[in-house]
């Protein structure tokens, strides 16, 4: 527990708590309010952060939890790790059963497992029971599906009953964040909020002022929300399959025919919430076929070592890692000894700014999209407020500065304004 956070609880000991739960594609955060203080719970050792990770060990029959989760999957424990659960959400293979280990469960029953543990971990901090909770969602789970959207929506909240708590509520993401940036704000703006995750890209326009924070409809403030299935996910995806996944066979050929080698397999290799599926025995055994038929054996040889090794979530770690060096540097090196004696590859900034070019022209269409729905021009915007960690990608960056040139552009916490802003929603929403 951190001093700041033993303050805040000894605070607030008299005091009704308010908890609002940001599920992430990559990390969660969960929020508590009181009457007059808010603040993130340090949900894994002193981080306000866990990364959205679960490792089922089979030896133990445990399951580890946030970076204890990464460590026992790199460390080579026997058991099976899962990240970007919230990926898969609203989907028919949430509720597919499934063998982990001796055990017969579904996603969700895993999404379960990690928001009792959020939950648990909160609740042994403040020395009470939640039962109830504000819970972040997208502004859209699945695009332009209404009827998937509501089912994912009511996925997340079949999960949280589950675990017990008993009045949930939801929120709009950005909306979140604009609840949270509101609490500095020393005159009204016109905000737009771009919310660049994991898994998806949130905006939405506001009208925040320190004397409407406490008015109790503000619907009227909200402009236009809009959301696409565009994240920091789909850019690892990007970059690995236009830099990594060559250098494992994808594009290379096989047989008498020459045909080229299947790209599910790689897609899925690139794809964060899809990787356990290379491990099936099946793939292994036609992977292993093709590699006699290969064109170019000791590329297969790699994508072998990767499935053998169970090596899928470590590869695209290393590619998300990359990613983020980008951008701080302009060309970095991904180390791939544990593939292949020596191998590594160079990625340059400007390969990962071609890699996403189509994702960055969907996020830049919604934005559009987005101001068009609040019928401004865009020098009506004040303020971009910019949160998710995928919002620090320069190319991210670069569109704002260049579609706002005359807007102030504030940089949150961005890990954590969600979080806060939804435990300040629930305070609005369980307080009266
Ligand atoms: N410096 C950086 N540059 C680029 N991307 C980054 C950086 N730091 C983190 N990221 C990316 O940010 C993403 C995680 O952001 P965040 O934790 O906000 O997502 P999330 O809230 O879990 O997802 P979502 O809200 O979409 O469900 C990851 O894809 C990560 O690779
Ligand atoms: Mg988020």
């Amino acid at each position: 527990m951190t001093d700041g956070m033993t303050a805040d609880i000894a605070q607030a000991s008299a005091t009704t708590f308010y908890c609002g739960i940001d599920f992430g594609t990559s990390n969660s955060t969960v929020s508590l309010a009181t009457a007059d203080r808010h603040f993130s719970v340090p949900v894994e050792g002193d981080a306000e952060a866990i990364p959205s990770a679960i490792f089922f060990n089979f030896t133990t029959g445990k399951p580890s939890f946030g970076r204890a989760a990464i460590r026992d999957y790199m460390s080579g424990e026997n058991g099976r790790f899962m990240r970007a659960l919230k990926s898969v959400i609203g989907r028919p293979i949430f509720h597919e059963k499934t063998y982990i280990g001796k055990r017969h469960v579904t996603l969700a029953d895993i999404l379960g497992l990690f928001l009792r543990h959020l939950k648990a971990t909160t609740e042994s901090q403040i020395g009470r029971d939640l039962d109830s909770v504000v819970l972040g969602r997208p502004v859209q789970f699945i695009e332009n599906a209404a009827d998937l959207d509501r089912k994912a929506q009511a996925d997340l909240e079949g999960a949280a009953r589950k675990v017990g708590f008993r009045h949930i509520e939801f929120q709009f993401e950005p909306i979140a964040a604009a609840l949270e940036y509101e609490t500095v704000v020393t005159g009204e703006q016109l905000i737009l909020i771009v919310d660049i995750g994991g898994g998806t890209s949130d905006f939405s326009i506001v009208r925040v002022a320190p004397d409407r924070i406490a008015r109790n409809d503000r619907s009227g403030d909200i402009l236009a929300n809009r959301g696409i299935r565009v994240g920091g996910t789909d850019f690892d995806r990007a970059l690995s399959m236009q830099q990594v996944m060559p250098a494992f066979g994808h594009g290379s050929h096989y047989g008498d025919k020459h045909i080229e080698m299947p790209n599910g397999l790689y897609v899925d290799l690139s794809t964060w919430s899809n990787i356990n599926a290379i491990y099936d025995r099946k793939i292994h055994a036609d992977v292993k076929l093709l590699r006699r038929q290969a064109e170019s054996p000791a590329l297969l040889d790699r994508l072998l070592a990767v499935i053998e090794g169970r090596a899928g979530h470590r590869l695209i770690g290393d590619i998300e890692r990359a990613k983020i060096d980008l951008s701080a540097t302009v060309q970095t090196e991904i180390a791939l000894d544990y593939i292949e004696r020596g191998f590594s590859l160079p990625v340059r900034r400007d390969d990962f700014v071609t890699a996403i070019a189509d994702l960055m022209a969907r996020i830049e269409a919604c934005i559009g999209a987005t101001v068009a729905d609040a019928g401004i021009a865009p020098n009506g915007i004040d303020t971009v407020f910019l949160t998710g960690g995928s919002s620090m990608a320069l190319p991210v960056q670069a569109l704002v500065r260049r579609l706002f040139p005359q807007a102030q552009v504030v940089s949150g916490d961005v890990f954590g304004a969600v979080g806060k802003g939804l435990g300040l929603d629930a305070r609005r929403k369980f307080g009266r």
